[in-house]
């Protein structure tokens, strides 16, 4: 299986930060963004990765990646996407480089610990997406449960003002090489985008989509708060939360 990261957009919810580089390389803790969906996608042995991205400051990504050979990737590519055409748009770019194999997507600002590696080896087709429960699932796409069968999702609702289950789903993503057909009949959403959510749905329609609840910690990244969040929990996961707790009281073991 082929592993494509998301990392294009203008960072705006991130502004001034993102003025000087993109978002996915600003810092969680004591690594860049991008590090984390990489290790991700390495830990479950994908290890021929494509980036996406866009935007002024794509040339940055090189400096800091390379040819990938430190993450453990055997062969990184890189693709460009000109206009801000949403998430399944960025994904269209990945079509050459998937090759009609399988693909897990992750969006750039996701980070996670938890262990996808058995989706990826059970993986037999269709699609599969990884729901995790948070508390503000209405900034999210947002699956909705048939009433008969609560393993069985019926819908996937973008965004939606009132959200029908505490779940989002989060932007990590298994597919077959159908995905780019569905890509290709989608229209731009209100926002002007092509939803991956819309995707989903038709995979959905077809009784083509799996889901798995994504054991451990989850978060996006996009926003001041949430990359707030995201970078305590990974300082606290590395450091200890004793230790975290002492550094954020002003005390520094390591410093001379
Ligand atoms: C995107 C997707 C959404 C998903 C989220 C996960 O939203 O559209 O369905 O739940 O990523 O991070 P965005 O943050 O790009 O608005």
């Amino acid at each position: 299986m082929k592993g494509i990261i998301l990392a294009g957009g203008r960072g705006s919810r991130l502004y001034p930060l993102t003025y000087a580089t993109n978002k996915h390389l600003l810092p969680v803790y004591d690594q860049p963004m991008i590090y984390y969906p990489i290790s991700t996608l390495v830990s479950a042995g994908i290890d021929e990765i494509m980036i996406v991205t866009g935007g002024q400051h794509a040339g940055d990504f090189l400096p800091v990646l390379r040819n990938g050979r430190d993450f453990g990737i055997r062969q990184l590519e890189y693709a460009y996407q000109e206009e801000n055409g949403g998430i399944a748009q960025a994904l269209s770019f990945a079509k050459t480089f998937a090759d009609e194999e399988p693909i897990c997507v992750i969006l750039g600002d996701n980070t996670t610990d938890a262990d996808i590696r058995p989706a990826v080896e059970g993986f037999r087709g269709g699609a599969t997406i990884f729901l995790k429960e948070v508390p503000d699932p209405h900034r999210f796409g947002c699956p909705v449960f048939s009433a008969d069968d609560p393993a069985r999702i019926i819908d996937i609702e973008e965004k939606p003002a009132n959200p029908r289950s505490p779940y989002a789903v989060t932007g990590l993503y298994i597919y077959d090489a159908q995905i780019f057909d569905y890509i290709g009949g989608l229209e731009p959403s209100d926002r002007g985008e092509l939803e991956i959510t819309d995707a989903n749905n038709r995979y959905l329609q077809d009784g083509q989509l799996d889901w798995h609840e994504l054991d451990g910690f989850w978060s996006d990244a996009g926003t001041f708060e949430s990359l707030y969040r995201t970078t305590r929990y990974w300082a606290e996961k590395k450091l200890g939360k004793q230790t975290a707790d002492r550094v954020a009281a002003g005390i520094f073991a390591s410093t001379p």
